[in-house]
């Protein structure tokens, strides 16, 4: 067995990415869930180097702060001014102590290429003992991009910059990918000799390989199976198409494992999501950051979720989470909205023009229509009316609000925190509630209702009302028109019918709390 290689990989990440037009460095764009850097270091991570060192210069600092939240072990190392892809690397080099062993560059801006593509080019380039190996690939477009150009042997020669390039040589298709694996000590030979006689006076990284062949040492090319892995990103055009095509290669993986998506072309799942077998992802879909999918879960369409956990055969349709979890078998939406640390039990259900923020809605509890519920603890297979308030800022504060289990609020509540609703208590519709209601207890805060009979009659007379009043039989009301009796027809006929009625006419008697909840 061989010596196992010291290895140290270098991330070319000083550029500013002019054509992005961005005050955000190049390498600092987001692609489904990394940063360009980020992609790059995560397809170099097996390599298990022995250290890591990403050359920064534009928005060095912007980038230093992401290293340290992506890659604390990578050592940031300056380039103030952008004098070539082989400056860059002398510079890193400059800062990592001893010499010898595999020196893997790569360019920060290929976010498509995968930990087994670089992984190859190492292992072919250690086994081979080789100066310094480049990967390669066919293009069907080369514009812009350094040629490799071979000898009538067919072994490299040298590389070419476009700009620099005769017209023979622009005619060449097979391009350097700006992935390169080098022997550390002839590396750093070749770097003190680089020049900077061509088109941008710049020193190019690229340079080395005429070098060392020139010298005798044996250099080599490998061939990248997939050329979509090498390409780069100049603009904001080529990053949106890298984004569709990580988006293919994501989508496809999950349809192997066993996920459903109903439709791959509008469904954006980041490279850091997880997906349970048999979910099923409707469209318009996109699944970002942390967020994990259980087994059977269903997920759209039209939804949005953002580090979010959905537990088995839950439900979510058209509806945006954030920092959110759905328990088992729970059901989200439509339209629904789960803010920061919404945590929903098994079975509980969060219904339509629901907003969520820091609560937990207990097992089989729910909370079906148009209301907000922050900073709350909802116990067990309670129903929250609808239309209800968690009132739970003063201004200056937040406070809790406690509602027990089997409870059932009244719709159109505010719960005005801090208080709390006791294990299967009621409250009536329309209720303010501003103090405990105790464990099976009626709670009840609203006026009570008077009714003027026959006030339609005669102060909107001649009205559509007043007619429609009289046709109703409002007739005792015309004729005793200014007195404030008659016509109890009108009682009642207006409650919400779905919608939770709350109490009868005797508060504390036993009628009790009339038909029945949302559900
Ligand atoms: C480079 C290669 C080219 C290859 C292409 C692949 C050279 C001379 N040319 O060209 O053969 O086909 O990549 O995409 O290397 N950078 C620094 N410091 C510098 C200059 C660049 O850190 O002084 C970084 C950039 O931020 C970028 C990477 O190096 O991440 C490549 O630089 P770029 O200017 O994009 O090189 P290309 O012209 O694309
Ligand atoms: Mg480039």
């Amino acid at each position: 067995m061989p010596e196992p290689h010291l290895r140290t990989v270098v991330v070319l990440a000083a550029g500013e990415g002019k054509r992005m037009k961005s005050t955000l460095p190049k390498v600092l764009h987001p692609l489904l869930g990394r940063t360009l850097l980020g992609h790059v270091l995560s397809a170099a991570a097996p390599l298990a180097a022995d250290r890591t060192v990403v050359v920064v210069g534009h928005g060095a600092d912007q980038v230093r702060g992401h290293l340290t939240e992506i890659a604390p072990d990578s050592t940031p190392v300056l380039q103030a001014e952008q004098l070539g892809t082989g400056h860059a690397v002398r510079i890193a080099l400059d800062a990592v102590p001893d010499g010898a062993g595999t020196v893997v560059v790569i360019n920060g801006d290929v976010p498509l290429l995968r930990p087994e593509t670089v992984g190859a080019l190492v292992t072919a380039h250690e086994e081979a003992a080789a100066a310094a190996t480049v990967l390669a690939a066919e293009v069907p477009d080369p514009t812009g991009l350094g040629r490799i150009v071979r000898d009538a042997d067919g072994r490299l020669e040298q590389i070419v910059e476009e700009r620099d390039a005769d017209a023979t040589q622009r005619a060449i298709r097979e391009i350097n990918a700006g992935i390169y694996a080098f022997d550390a000590v002839r590396l750093r030979e070749a770097l003190s000799k680089l020049s900077t006689d061509n088109d941008q006076g710049e020193e190019y990284l690229t340079d080395v390989f005429g070098l060392l062949r020139s010298a005798g040492e044996p250099v080599a090319v490998h061939m990248a199976v997939d050329h979509v892995e090498t390409l780069g990103c100049n603009d904001r055009v080529e990053l949106a198409a890298l984004r569709r095509l990580l988006r293919d290669r994501v989508n496809e993986a999950w349809m192997r494992t066993g996920v459903s998506l109903l439709d791959p072309v509008t469904t954006w799942i980041d490279v850091t999501v997880a997906l349970d077998r048999d979910a099923v992802i409707d469209q318009n879909t996109q699944l970002r950051g942390a967020t994990v999918v259980g087994a059977g879960a269903s997920i759209g369409p039209d939804v949005t979720l953002v580090d979010t956990i959905v537990g088995p055969d839950a439900s979510v349709v058209r509806s945006h989470a954030v920092g959110a979890e759905v328990g088992a078998g729970a059901s989200v939406g439509p339209y629904a909205y789960l803010r920061p640390a919404a945590r929903l039990a098994a079975k509980a259900k969060v219904g339509t023009f629901v907003e969520v923020k820091n609560s937990e809605i207990g097992a089989g509890s729910k909370v079906p229509h148009l209301t907000y519920v922050g900073d709350a603890t909802i116990g067990e297979q309670t129903n929250i009316g609808a239309a209800s308030i968690f009132v739970n800022y003063d201004g200056v504060n937040k406070h809790r609000t406690v509602i027990g289990s089997h409870a059932r609020t009244g719709a159109d509540n505010m719960f005005v925190a801090p208080v709390e609703v006791g294990d299967g208590a009621y409250t009536a519709a329309g209720s303010v509630i501003v103090d405990d209601v105790p464990a099976g207890a009626m709670g009840v805060a609203r006026a009570r209702q008077r009714n003027i009979e026959g006030w339609v009659v005669k102060r909107r007379a001649g009205t559509p009302a007043a007619e429609a009043a009289q046709r109703a039989g409002d007739a005792k009301g015309a004729q005793r028109a200014g007195d404030a009796k008659g016509a109890s027809e009108m009682s009642g006929a207006a409650s919400d019918s779905e919608a939770m009625h709350g109490v009868a006419e005797t508060v504390g008697g036993t009628s009790g709390a009339g038909d029945t909840a949302t559900e």
